[in-house]
């Protein structure tokens, strides 16, 4: 039988386990895939520790996952467009991916680009999804000035370099590990810890023109403290701060859909986008794998590989 993840209660990693599950049939207007990888998220960690429990709570028992990339196995009596053997980026919405096969409806999925790693295609639905929105929720010129918080995580890492690739110049705020890498895509390391306030305006002194916080924890004041304009802050976590201040918010599902895995798949294609993979673990070391991922040290994204890989 198929294995897939579960848990069964709010906690700690350890109450994930990779469990055997009936091989899902797929409805009439869905794809069954078998997965060859599923990146993970902090979201995931929030949802199954229970602190999202009023938001959106689980069913227990749950599965976990929205990311993924794969080959279509079976095709609903309704579907066009899809057929057996196709290779496939789409998501879940129903807290599913990971598992060795995942029915998925036929318009959440656009064709893997030969050229595009099963890592990078499994990591593209919450991460680049998000990273797409920000960037557009929060329009730059080229030749302005930018600073993106958490700049090499799994959203960062993308949205860094999707704005320099608009031509902005683009303060990545990381730690000290992360240099090379940040320059290696056009960006300007600047350190996060204390008196990162004066790092940033004494990189710019002429004052940031946009920020765009991909992390959390007081960046939102941070950058409003320093002049940006709220309605050209956007975050993703600090909720709080954007009522208080007027910074804008961005929910990845929001604002994702095939063609936008499409697009980032497109620029992954042609060499205008990398998704850096920090650490890939077999389904069976999901515990593992979210273990690293709460560290919030990883450059790019974990990802899952399953029975396709
Ligand atoms: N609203 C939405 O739809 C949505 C979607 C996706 C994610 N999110 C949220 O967005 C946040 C980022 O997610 P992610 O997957 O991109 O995160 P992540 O991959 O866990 O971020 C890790 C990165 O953060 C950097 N970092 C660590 N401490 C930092 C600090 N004090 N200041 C700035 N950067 C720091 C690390 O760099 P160093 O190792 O160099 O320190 C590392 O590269 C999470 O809170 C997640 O829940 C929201």
């Amino acid at each position: 039988m198929p294995h897939a993840v579960r848990f069964d209660r709010y906690g700690p990693v350890d109450v994930l386990e990779v469990v055997e599950v009936a091989r899902p049939t797929p409805g009439p207007d869905q794809v069954l895939v078998e997965v060859a990888a599923t990146s993970i998220n902090p979201g995931e960690i929030m949802i199954r520790e229970g602190a999202m429990a009023e938001v959106a709570p689980s069913t227990f028992p749950s599965g976990q996952g929205s990311d993924l990339a794969g080959r279509v196995v079976e095709v609903g009596d309704q579907v066009g467009g899809w057929n057996i053997g196709d290779e496939v980026i789409g998501w879940t919405d129903e807290r599913a991916a990971q598992a060795e096969f995942v029915t998925v409806p036929a318009d959440q999925l656009t064709p893997r680009p030969p050229s595009v790693s099963w890592e990078q295609a499994g990591s593209l639905y919450v991460a680049g999804g998000t990273a797409h929105g920000m960037a557009d929720a929060v329009p730059i010129d080229s030749g302005e000035t930018a600073v993106v918080f958490g700049a090499t995580g799994g959203v960062g890492s993308i949205l860094t370099q999707l704005l320099v690739n608009e031509g902005v110049r683009v303060l990545a705020v990381a730690g000290p590990a992360n240099d090379k890498w940040v320059r290696s895509v056009g960006a300007e390391p600047v350190h996060h810890g204390h008196a990162l306030g004066h790092r940033l305006h004494e990189a710019a002194p002429e004052g940031i023109d946009a920020a765009y916080d991909a992390f959390g924890g007081g960046y939102v004041e941070l950058v409003t403290g320093l002049g940006v304009a709220a309605d050209r802050v956007v975050t993703i976590i600090d909720f709080n701060a954007a009522e208080r201040f007027g910074a804008k918010t961005v929910f990845g599902y929001q604002v994702t859909s095939a063609d936008v895995l499409a697009d980032l798949a497109r620029l992954i294609e042609s060499g205008e986008l990398t998704i850096p993979i920090a650490a890939t673990f077999p389904l069976a070391q999901v515990r593992e794998a979210y273990t690293q991922l709460a560290e919030r040290h990883t450059r790019g994204k974990v990802v899952l590989l399953a029975s396709a890989s």
